[in-house]
């Protein structure tokens, strides 16, 4: 899914740049403060905005070449600025301007492509999800392909009013009308102008030109956040349960900013810019680029625009695991989520004709096969028929068999469409080498099943080998109790590139193999061949993982209502657990050893939503703390003028504090290896949310080759909000060779009720 969006990307991009010769979308940053100063139009940015660019188009006017400067976007409660379609003399011209800040050229994100509640530890009526801490409303806004919205996932029987304080509305457009929105799904809205700039006017026959959603990603994200208890629900037959949100009870309001190609960035921020004024309090994002300084990050920007005004904001860690430092959305204020499997699997057996059998994994629905010839596909074909692309296959070679496919280029299921259209009986998915042991679930549309690499390499040699080889597969359906849950390979890892002294992701939540919701006219395969209509259906990737969390945030705000954004972040994270069902540590199938995963590929843990709703202490954090973070890093005036929109200035450079002294519940450390007895303490400041009357007292895991020390070893809090801070000094041993790049440890804060748990993670430079 994921390469199969960007390679559409590609293709799009070579045709696009052609088209628009002499012109590139901007999205362009200025200082609040300039504005609202101007003398023309005192306190009235949209005024202001419209002024400048009128002048310049009539500038423009004089020089012949230069058609009038065309305005997509004006952005004004996330960020300070507006997005157009400029030609170099226009951004020359702009850029005099006083209260300019930057100009970021537009460019396309992707996507990161239910029994999950009760896996999380929830049940209807108990806890969290009793009727007290779900009567209270909480507003789910979701930027992403947009919203089927007759499924029943957001059917609004037995809702409340929508609160007044909501501003949000139902907008028309391709087969959607005003009257689509109800009492569950209150508000949808679509974003194209910068998509258009790129990829020219949305054909309406491929995809609605309106919050409508085609493609099934933005159905599926809504109601995993906040989709209603579907009874029932289930794919195919196969994987029969509860589909619900997490939090079912809250409200959704879809922001169409992705389509067929890609999200814009200059619709992603006018999708942001106008939900957060609309009124919702969670976003949620499953979507990412490349990972880039805060300053020149745009949905690391606005997201910051959000949080400042209480809007928590989770976004997906990104599928390209299991590689070191590939976490995308890794700015502090931010929840970044990572994936990992939840205990429920969909296996199948394959039986090679030496008698061999191997498990594997499938959504097919249909009945095992007979021990059928067995054919390797880089054998029955042209170029690319080792992958089965498009045309490669020989139908000669592979009529009534079963075929061996590798991984790669085109869709999983495209190979097994692939294979049916040549003639072929049946396929065997193989694992690379780099996709280890990772079993997707997949909704082919022939008897097919993913394998791991190891049994693909004894798949290899065996047909290699064998005269006259053969193979069956049996599906086995739906299978719970697996040792979970452990860390997907794609889910992306730390350390993060842009902000080293802060783990990425946070933490993890289910993201491989999820049922929730559907579009009934997108077929599960994303294959046009595909005539199957399903109202649910299983996806996997840190898409899927981010609006458990969202959902999960939702909860908290609606029985915590004065937390901040950081407050929740803590209470997830300090809760979040790092042991299995089996009690074993959480493991990691993008590992080559057997290693445990580490804080790199789950942050502080897996979210425990019960936990986290009484979480003990938090470690909150202030806009001001974040801009002088951004301070200790170094940013410059203007680079922080872009976050703070002009109203911030960094303290004097002499009282900088380190950038590891945010007050975030982990604690990354950066030391050189060689150096001996060289240390950095950091300093924390937590508040009682507990009981009244409490003592903590630490206990620490030391990470190798460190010792660590903390100062005072006990907290006492008399009274609920109390502040205590406390130092915690890093100091390297030297001396001792240490042979990995990385150590762990944790720090815990400890009373008769509460476990407040922060990982440690070292890099050695
Ligand atoms: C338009 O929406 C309705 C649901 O209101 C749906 O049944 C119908 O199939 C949609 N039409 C198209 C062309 O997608
Ligand atoms: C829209 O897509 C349809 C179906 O592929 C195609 O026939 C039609 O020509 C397209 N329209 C435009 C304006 O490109
Ligand atoms: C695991 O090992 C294989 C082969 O040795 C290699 O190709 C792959 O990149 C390794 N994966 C990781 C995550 O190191
Ligand atoms: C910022 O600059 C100071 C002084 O030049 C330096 O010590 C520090 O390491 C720098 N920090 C970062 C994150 O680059
Ligand atoms: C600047 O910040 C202060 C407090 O941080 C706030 O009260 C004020 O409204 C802000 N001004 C602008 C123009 O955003």
């Amino acid at each position: 899914m994921m390469l199969w969006t960007c390679l559409l990307l590609l293709a799009f991009m070579a045709a696009s740049s052609v088209a628009s010769v002499g012109k590139q979308t901007y999205i362009i940053h200025m200082d609040k403060t300039k504005i609202t100063a101007s003398d023309d139009t005192p306190g009235n940015a949209r005024k202001w905005y419209e002024v400048v660019i009128d002048s310049m188009s009539e500038n423009s006017y004089e020089d012949e070449q230069v058609s009038p400067l065309e305005l997509l976007y004006i952005y004004e409660t996330t960020i300070s600025g507006f997005a157009a379609q400029l030609s170099t003399k226009q951004l020359e011209s702009l850029k005099k301007l006083n209260g300019f800040l930057s100009a970021i050229p537009d460019e396309m994100l992707s996507l990161h492509t239910t029994h999950t509640p009760l896996f999380l530890g929830l049940q209807p009526g108990r806890g969290l999800w009793s009727a007290s801490s779900l009567a209270s409303d909480v507003i789910i806004g979701i930027v992403d392909t947009g919203i089927w919205p007759e499924h029943v996932s957001f059917k609004d029987s037995g809702m409340p009013k929508v609160p007044s304080r909501w501003k949000g509305v139902c907008e028309k457009g391709t087969n959607f009308s005003r009257s689509s929105c109800n009492k569950k799904l209150i508000g949808a809205r679509a974003f194209f102008k910068g998509y258009e700039a790129f990829a020219g006017r949305i054909n309406e026959t491929l995809d609605y030109r309106s919050p409508r959603d085609s493609e099934g990603h933005g159905t599926h994200t809504a109601s995993t956040a906040a989709g209603n208890l579907v009874h029932s629900a289930s794919l195919f037959g196969v994987a029969k349960g509860v589909a619900s949100g997490m939090r079912y009870t809250s409200r959704v309001a879809a922001y169409k900013a992705c389509w067929t190609a890609g999200c814009a960035n200059s619709d992603i921020l006018a999708a942001m810019d106008r939900a957060v004024a609309d009124g919702v309090d969670v976003l949620s994002l499953s979507l990412g680029g490349i990972s880039r300084p805060y300053y020149s990050d745009n949905v690391a920007i606005a997201s910051f625009g959000a949080v400042q005004k209480g809007v928590f904001v989770s976004c997906s860690a990104g599928n390209s695991g299991p590689f070191s430092s590939s976490v995308g959305n890794t700015a502090p204020w931010i929840m970044t989520v990572a994936a990992s499997y939840i205990d429920r699997s969909f296996p199948t057996k394959v039986k090679l004709g030496n008698g061999k059998t191997f498990e594997g994994s499938s959504l097919y629905s249909g009945e095992r096969t007979k021990q059928l010839p067995l054919v390797y596909a880089s054998t029955a074909g042209g170029i690319g028929a080792n992958l089965c692309l498009d045309g490669s296959l020989s139908p000669k070679l592979v009529k009534g068999k079963i075929v061996v496919c590798e991984r790669g280029i085109n869709s999983r299921t495209q190979k097994g469409e692939q294979v049916k259209k040549a003639g072929g009986a049946g396929m065997l998915l193989l694992n690379t080498e780099d996709e280890g042991e990772e079993l997707f679930a997949d909704p082919h549309i022939l008897p097919a099943t993913s394998l791991g690499a190891s049994a693909g390499k004894a798949v290899k040699n065996y047909v290699g080998s064998a005269k006259t080889p053969t193979a069956s597969v049996t599906f086995k359906g739906m299978v719970y109790g697996n040792t979970a849950p452990a860390m997907a390979a794609f889910s992306s890892r730390g350390p993060s590139l842009v902000g080293p002294d802060v783990i990425k992701p946070d933490v993890t939540a289910p993201g491989v193999n999820i049922l929730a919701a559907w579009p009934p006219k997108t077929s599960p395969s994303l294959l046009n061949t595909d005539k199957r209509s399903v109202m649910f259906n299983i996806i996997s990737g840190t898409s899927m993982s981010c609006p458990h969390v969202s959902g999960l945030a939702a909860l908290l705000k609606s029985v915590h209502k004065r937390w901040s954004s950081a407050a929740i972040k803590s209470a997830l994270m300090t809760t979040a657990y790092t042991v299995d069902n089996k009690r074993g540590p959480i493991a990691d199938v993008g590992s080559n050893t057997s290693a445990p995963a580490t804080p790199f590929a789950f942050g502080s843990g897996h979210v425990d939503p019960q936990s986290a709703a009484n979480p003990g202490l938090i470690y909150d954090i202030s806009s001001k703390d974040y801009l002088n973070y951004l301070c200790s890093l170094n940013y410059t005036s203007s680079q922080i003028a872009l976050l703070s929109r002009g109203n911030f200035t960094c303290p004097n450079k002499a009282v900088f504090e380190p950038a590891g002294n945010l007050n975030y519940p982990s604690f990354a450390v950066i030391l050189d290896e060689n150096a001996r007895k060289v240390s950095v303490a950091y300093k924390r400041t937590v508040t009682n949310v507990g009981t009244p009357r409490s003592t903590y007292v630490v206990k620490v895991d030391e990470p190798v080759g460190l010792s660590v020390t903390v100062e005072p070893r006990s907290l006492t809090f008399g009274n609920l909000g109390e502040k205590l801070s406390y130092s915690v000094r890093f100091t390297a041993l030297g001396g001792k060779k240490i042979s990995t790049k990385f150590s762990f440890g944790s720090l815990i804060w400890m009373s008769e009720l509460y476990t407040v748990r922060s990982p440690i993670a070292v890099t050695w430079q």
